[in-house]
């Protein structure tokens, strides 16, 4: 089974390398390495010494051993199951997991889409320490949310970009087309979503990506009642719409509305609500949008839920001095109150002038501003978020009993 699962990584990551041999190479992914990771990988479990990102930031996990981590937690776990869907040369894998009690009785079906970005690294060990929490937690708000709920989580959106990100390219964002994935949905698509950038080109056509169709098959079958997809380079938590800058959806919102902002309070204290209205940017093409409307899903969310290089701090403050400075019905507006701040902090959800970081500065850079560079951040991090997530399932899970924003 090891050997498998190396051994396709392997063939994944090689033959996204045949294809697209003008993308930078790092790390293992060099010719000269290649070769004796070929001839190791199948003897040895662990693929540390073959990639950049485990040497440098060793509590990160590569790809290889995010699978292996989720397949060992999923195997002594009850009612899961771990499977990979593929299309092409493209696999991703899917783990659902259903409620403790009897497969009916689960009133939220939450469905988590992580990684989605590449670079974005913290987004996938944020779910999986979910998991393990899901299935290895014995706190009360676990064991609750298993009762009430039930998952299907993609910890890994970009599989075939991310063996380029563990090689020490920590600017990479999009698919190995250059293709942004939450950009390439057929809600509101736009050809020239590009004008913000190369990172956010929507692809040819809707649904032109392996990886954007995969997950839309796996997301319609599934009909959750609850999407959350989880991204890094700044902090908010959103609703839609995505692709327009005035409106919060219409339906459901006060439901939604409500859980982003006892969220908020709890987790992050950033700005939270409609995300292209707090953002200020139109952003077309979303997974967020797409599958509120063309699913109807009750509640569908986007987390932003880390930016480095200093920005945190600032950022908290100034939320702070606003949220004091404005009531809390005002707190939605932020943006509209003061634009220049969220030009100086684009969203990545966003993405505006994070391309001119990523293309202008180097991957150190890149890497810090996406994700956590020291192992006390990484874990408060991760610690943060994952009760986050529970407490956002057990939210949901009760509007859904109470019969509101169903
Ligand atoms: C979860 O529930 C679905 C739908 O009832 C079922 O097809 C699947 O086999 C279940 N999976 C596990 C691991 O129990
Ligand atoms: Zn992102």
């Amino acid at each position: 089974m090891k050997t498998l699962t190396a051994l396709s990584v392997l063939l994944l990551a090689l033959c996204a390398g045949a294809r697209h041999p003008q993308v930078r190479r790092h790390g293992w992914m060099s010719p000269t390495k290649e070769s004796s990771e070929s001839s190791s990988s199948s003897l040895q479990s662990s693929s540390r010494s073959f990639t950049t990102l485990t040497k440098e930031y060793p509590y990160y996990h590569s790809s290889k051993e995010l699978l292996e981590e989720a397949r060992r937690l999923v195997s002594g776990c009850k009612s899961a199951a771990l499977r990979t869907i593929q299309e092409g040369d493209v696999s991703m894998d899917v783990v659902q997991m259903n409620s403790t009690r009897s497969a009916q009785a689960a009133r939220n079906k939450v469905f988590i889409l992580f990684g989605e970005h590449s670079r974005e690294l913290i987004s996938p060990e944020t779910g999986l320490a979910l998991l393990r929490e899901l299935c290895e937690g014995s706190s009360e708000l676990s064991r609750e949310v298993r009762q009430d709920s039930e998952f299907l989580l993609v910890l890994n959106g970009n599989p075939r970009s991310r063996p380029e990100v563990e090689g020490g390219d920590y600017c990479l964002r999009t698919n190995p087309k250059g293709v942004d994935l939450n950009r390439n949905w057929d809600e509101e698509w736009q050809k020239d979503s590009v004008s913000h950038g190369e990172a956010t080109n929507p692809g040819p056509a809707p649904f032109s990506e392996p990886e954007t169709r995969l997950l839309r098959s796996l997301v319609s079958e599934y009909k959750p009642t609850t999407y959350l997809c989880v991204h890094s380079g700044t902090l908010g938590l959103y609703m839609p719409w995505a692709f327009d800058q005035v409106h919060a959806a219409d339906r459901n919102q006060k439901a939604m509305m409500s859980v982003l902002e006892e969220l908020d309070r709890s987790h992050c204290q950033c700005p939270y609500g409609a995300a292209g209205k707090e953002v200020g940017y139109s952003c077309p093409g979303t997974s967020l949008d797409w599958i509120y409307d063309k699913l109807q899903t009750p509640f569908a969310f986007a987390f932003e839920i880390y930016v480095g290089n200093g920005q945190m701090a600032m950022l908290k403050e100034k939320w702070r001095q606003k949220a004091h400075a404005s009531s809390a019905l005002q707190i939605n507006h932020l943006a509209n109150a003061r634009p220049d701040f969220f030009k100086a902090h684009p969203s990545d959800f966003i993405q505006v002038s994070n391309t001119e970081v990523a293309e202008s500065k180097n991957s150190r850079d890149c890497f810090e501003l996406y994700n956590p560079a020291s192992e006390d951040v990484f874990h408060a991090t991760v610690n943060n978020w994952v009760t986050a997530y529970l407490e956002m399932a057990q939210k949901v899970s009760k509007h859904l009993q109470d019969g509101k924003g169903a």
